[in-house]
């Protein structure tokens, strides 16, 4: 009997096998998917990588020319069959047969199956704690407990496969567009701002840690002062923050930084990626969504202004109005807190470039037929939004008057119908408002409307709903202001270059400086960041300066970017865009997770491994590290 996998080799994959195989004689390695016994006739659904295919082991079956060996082969193959049972790791060497009346239309290869003449067990399983199959009804811990095995489950093969294929697709199209593919370090110096850094100590300088890299921001830049013109790397990314569906401690991002380029150069090269990779992944087709080979472009202003955030998702309408001019004009309208924030306008302690407050709305329309409780429930979904109170509601009568309003009462007629009029809402719509600070009523309108997408059907509560709208959003404020302690802060990091013909307000009027820094959205989510940076040492000694960092802070904190930057900069900008994120969109999931090899939960726990875990005290003790944990917490 020839040996399985020395001698004998595997000749197909399981899935690949269809009607023009017949009467080949084929030798596959796979797993037992599911197992079926007839009474002397064996059925098992075998399963590799490339899906799976019906083999019967049947110790009455004879080919139509046997070998003088068969008989004896076959009967052995079915009495290995009948012990088999579900992720037994097998090998079958059998015949190609059509399976005549009992085609299978659901199954690839459900034209033929194989007819079992030699079987070899390579390794038994444990039970499963858990159906292998695309459905699975098991809890997220058990499944990632077990990740090796929800990893065989069709869904996530097809998910990785589509990780190759968008890995794949990034590494040709970058490098025809002349990108080199570098390697940055993971362990790197600590800077402040930004993402918070993992740590990691550091054995041989007692005391001192390296920081795992939040991005490889400042070295491709590097790569740019060192002359390589064009950078790519698909990178692992560390960021020790709050987890969510959308956010994991580990990701993956495709890192471009390119020399001697304006924002529409990253612009066009990520637009074809994007095509690209949509492509190879099979998702749609760009080409007809996007003819001219672009993504429209909205400014951030623009953005929150509309949307009340910087990542619409332009999938539906349901725009926000901006009410404040109106109720400024009119005085506040008798409603208190309205007159209240008229009054700080005619007293010139309300700044409209930056205001303290503001009043906005949202209209439900008549025809959504949301009743009170639907209502009472949306609110609800609002109160996670910091600094949110309530939502302020006025159903329009057929006379333009409000009903169900706190302020229906006071407010006057002047005032009422021109909110009216910039809702353009009519009978029986319903006004949502806020009013406050823009921190809280733009991102609870934003939820609001992203609530009420779903409510009403416009959007799918997960997944694409076979749409795709991709937006670039440009030109936010190079600043914030911190919210204690008011000073100014960069909104995204120090070196991200003010636009031109804002150069003049750095000193003057920072809070107005806008910067060439892009965000790429697709349908709702932020898929890519990026800036044009400063190579300009002249312009970083201002932006450090507005910021309030003097010279010895700033070399202190940059000092081998800065001297790089004095050194032969070229002008240079890039983008990174976040893998898993697209990954979870073209791949219609729910979650990372679910398109992330090994991932962590929102405790930042890697369920299968344990980790993080406590280390033992020697070990601590060699990096001079005591645990506040205590010494009972750090077995090991
Ligand atoms: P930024 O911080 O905007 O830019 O990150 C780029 C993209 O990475 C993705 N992303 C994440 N994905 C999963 N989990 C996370 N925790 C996570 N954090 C970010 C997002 C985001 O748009 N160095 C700059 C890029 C540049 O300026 O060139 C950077 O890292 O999709």
């Amino acid at each position: 009997m020839a040996r399985f996998i020395d001698e004998q080799k595997r000749t197909h994959m399981c899935g690949e096998l269809r009607a023009g195989d017949v009467g080949r004689e084929v030798v596959l390695f796979g797993w037992v998917a599911r197992r079926r016994d007839l009474g002397g006739c064996v059925f098992i659904d075998l399963r590799d990588r490339e899906g799976v295919a019906q083999v019967i082991f049947d110790a009455t079956w004879r080919p139509a020319a046997p070998a003088p060996d068969d008989g004896q082969q076959i009967a052995a193959a079915s009495a290995l069959a009948s012990e088999m049972r579900r992720e037994w790791v097998i090998g079958v060497r059998g015949l190609v047969v059509h399976r005549g009346e009992n085609v299978n239309p659901d199954l690839p290869t459900g034209e033929i199956e194989l007819r079992a003449l030699e079987a070899a067990v390579f390794n038994r399983a444990e039970t499963p704690p858990f159906s292998l199959g695309d459905q699975v009804d098991a809890s997220d811990e058990l499944r990632l407990e077990h990740r090796y095995l929800d990893l065989r489950r069709p869904p996530l093969q097809h998910v990785l496969r589509l990780r190759h294929e968008i890995n794949q697709a990034t590494r040709h199209y970058l490098a025809e567009q002349g990108c080199l593919e570098l390697e940055t370090p993971m362990m790197v110096k600590y800077t402040p701002g930004g993402a918070r850094n993992f740590l990691v100590p550091s054995r041989l300088s007692p005391g001192k840690f390296y920081a795992l890299a939040e991005s490889p921001q400042l070295f491709k830049q590097l790569f740019m002062v060192a002359g390589f013109d064009r950078y790519f790397q698909i990178v692992k990314c560390f960021r020790d923050e709050d987890l969510r569906l959308d956010r994991q401690p580990e990701f993956t991002q495709i890192d471009i930084e390119l020399s001697f380029c304006t924002e529409q150069d990253v612009f066009r090269i990520v637009e074809g990626l994007m095509f690209r990779i949509f492509e190879a992944a099979g998702a749609a087709d760009l080409r007809a969504l996007y003819p001219a080979g672009q993504f429209p472009r909205m400014s951030f202003a623009d953005s929150l202004r509309r949307y009340g955030n910087d990542k619409p998702d332009l999938r539906f309408g349901l725009e926000l109005v901006d009410l404040t001019d109106i109720v400024i004009e009119h005085g506040g309208g008798a409603v208190p807190p309205l007159a209240a924030l008229a009054a700080k306008f005619r007293d010139g302690t309300y700044r409209r470039e930056h205001p303290a407050e503001v009043v906005k709305a949202l209209v439900i329309p008549a025809s959504a037929g949301l009743s009170r409780k639907q209502l009472e429930q949306l609110e609800a979904g609002l109160r996670e939004i910091k600094g949110f109170v309530g939502l302020g509601r006025a159903k329009l009568g057929d006379d333009g008057s409000w009903t169900g309003s706190a302020f229906a009462k006071q407010v006057t007629d002047g005032l009422r119908a021109a909110l009216g009029d910039a809702c353009r809402a009519g009978p029986g719509d319903i006004i949502c408002f806020q009013f406050g600070p823009p921190a809280v009523v733009d991102p609870a309108l934003a939820k609001l409307r992203l609530d009420l997408g779903r409510r009403l059907g416009l959007v799918p509560e997960h997944g694409s709903g076979g749409k795709w709208q991709f937006l670039w959003v440009v030109g936010p404020p190079l600043f914030e202001r911190d919210p204690d302690s008011g000073r100014l802060v960069a909104a995204h990091h120090a070196f991200t270059r003010p636009r031109d013909e804002h150069l003049s307000w750095l000193e003057s009027d920072p809070d107005r400086v806008l910067c060439y820094r892009y965000d790429l959205v697709l349908n709702g989510f932020e898929i890519g960041g990026g800036s044009i940076r400063v190579h300009d040492p002249a312009v970083q000694r201002r932006i450090f300066a507005a910021l309030g960092i003097g010279e010895d802070e700033a070399s202190e904190k940059f000092g081998f970017l800065l001297r790089a930057l004095r050194s032969g900069a070229p002008p240079h900008g890039g983008i990174a865009i976040g893998m898993d994120r697209l990954a979870m969109l073209v791949a219609e999931a729910q979650s990372l997770r679910d398109v992330i090899p090994f991932p962590k939960t929102n405790q930042g726990v890697d369920l299968m491994s344990g980790a993080p875990v406590p280390v033992a005290a020697e070990q601590l003790a060699e990096l001079r590290i005591r645990s506040a944990a205590g010494e009972r917490e750090t077995g090991g």
